[in-house]
């Protein structure tokens, strides 16, 4: 099958292509390079040995999009291109809206007018917001608190409209839990630009002496040791999880959501001791304020991936944290290191 990955040059676009050629499929990918490197593209193509084809283009731009659907017989599109950073969607609310939704309906604009159907898209475990307790299953209650997770509330239920609109769509919303880790092979990985938002790149950073300390968003949850509990899963497993959602909306029809999840919770201090004992490299950390946001503990429900989409998670967290180290400490500088 000829696969459009929008957003497919970013950390999980560029793992799950790698899933995709693996599982024999060609991949076509439409990256604006906003929040990515080109270079992830070449490294995909060398450790898998398949050529693909790369537009460097907004998907804001009705004409690029249109014309790679001209060029290729695009059977499917998996959605990951848009805006993900919490702190800065709540500075920059308006772009955040402009981009994440109008670049969505120019994409299903341009997937009807092609007849194409099939649609994956990248949704995330925000959208339960902070009072659905763990483990959380994919009927719990919705809510935002932050713009970016209202582009993705937003987008759910735009896309369950969409997909009622014409009997062959079929859409799946992928709500990923804490994505962590890189290919084995150390050539790709996660490389956010500035001060990395997320724990694990903020610990490889650390551990490669790019940033000083760790500091600890708090030490008085209602945890098991009182840092925040969160449910990190290994990115080739959400590759995976991208290829078998796409073989069921091959095979299905209407739109449904499932939680991308290991249906384990890790606290910021286990995370820190398992990083340590797989790496070697210690990570200097101190006790800071709570961030605004935050909840105590979220971790998934898997249950329904794992019927419906014959998919569970299998990497453990040492295994996140071994691959985290082999791609940061192969690239001190992300891909700028190249
Ligand atoms: C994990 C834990 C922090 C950084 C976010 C987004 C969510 C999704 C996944 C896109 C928490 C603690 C973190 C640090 C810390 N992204 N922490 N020091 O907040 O669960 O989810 O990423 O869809 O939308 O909200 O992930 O990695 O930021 O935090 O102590 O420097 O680590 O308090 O307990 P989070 P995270």
């Amino acid at each position: 099958m000829e696969i459009l990955v929008t957003g497919g040059a970013g950390y999980i676009g560029s793992h799950t292509c790698l899933e995709l050629i693996a599982q024999g499929h060609q991949v076509i990918i439409a990256d604006n390079l906003s929040n990515s490197h080109r270079l992830s593209v070449k490294r995909v193509q060398s450790i898998s040995q398949k050529e693909i084809a790369f537009y460097e283009v907004n998907l804001l731009n009705g004409k690029a999009l249109n014309d790679i659907f001209e060029s290729h017989s695009i059977d499917a599109v998996i959605h990951f291109a848009g805006y993900k950073a919490v702190g800065e969607s709540i500075e920059k609310p308006l772009m955040y809206y402009q981009n994440n939704l109008q670049s969505t309906l120019s994409l299903c604009e341009t997937m009807e007018r092609h007849k194409v159907h099939s649609l994956v898209f990248s949704s995330s475990a925000t959208v339960y917001g902070m009072n659905s307790k763990s483990p959380i299953a994919e009927n719990a209650s919705l809510s935002a608190t932050n713009p970016y997770g209202r582009t993705k509330l937003f987008l759910e239920e735009i896309l369950r409209d969409w997909s009622m609109t014409i009997p062959e769509n079929s859409v799946a919303l992928l709500r990923y839990f804490n994505p962590a880790g890189a290919h084995s092979s150390g050539l790709i990985g996660e490389d956010p630009q500035g001060i990395p938002n997320n724990l694990m790149p903020y610990i490889t950073q650390v551990a490669a002496g790019r940033r000083e300390i760790l500091s600890i968003f708090g030490n008085d949850y209602d945890t098991i040791d009182g840092t925040g509990v969160r449910d990190y899963i290994h990115v080739m497993d959400l590759a995976l999880g991208h290829v078998k959602a796409l073989e069921y909306t091959l095979n299905t029809k209407g739109c449904d959501a499932f939680n991308l999840g290991t249906g384990k919770g890790t606290s910021v201090l286990e995370l820190i001791e398992a990083f340590e004992l797989a790496t070697g490299q210690k990570v200097p950390y101190q006790i800071s304020n709570k961030r605004s946001g935050d909840v105590a503990t979220c971790f998934a429900n898997p249950t329904k991936a794992k019927d419906k989409l014959s998919w569970m998670a299998t990497r453990d967290i040492v295994e996140m944290c071994r691959d985290s180290w082999n791609w940061q400490n192969k690239h001190p500088m992300g891909y700028l290191s190249s």
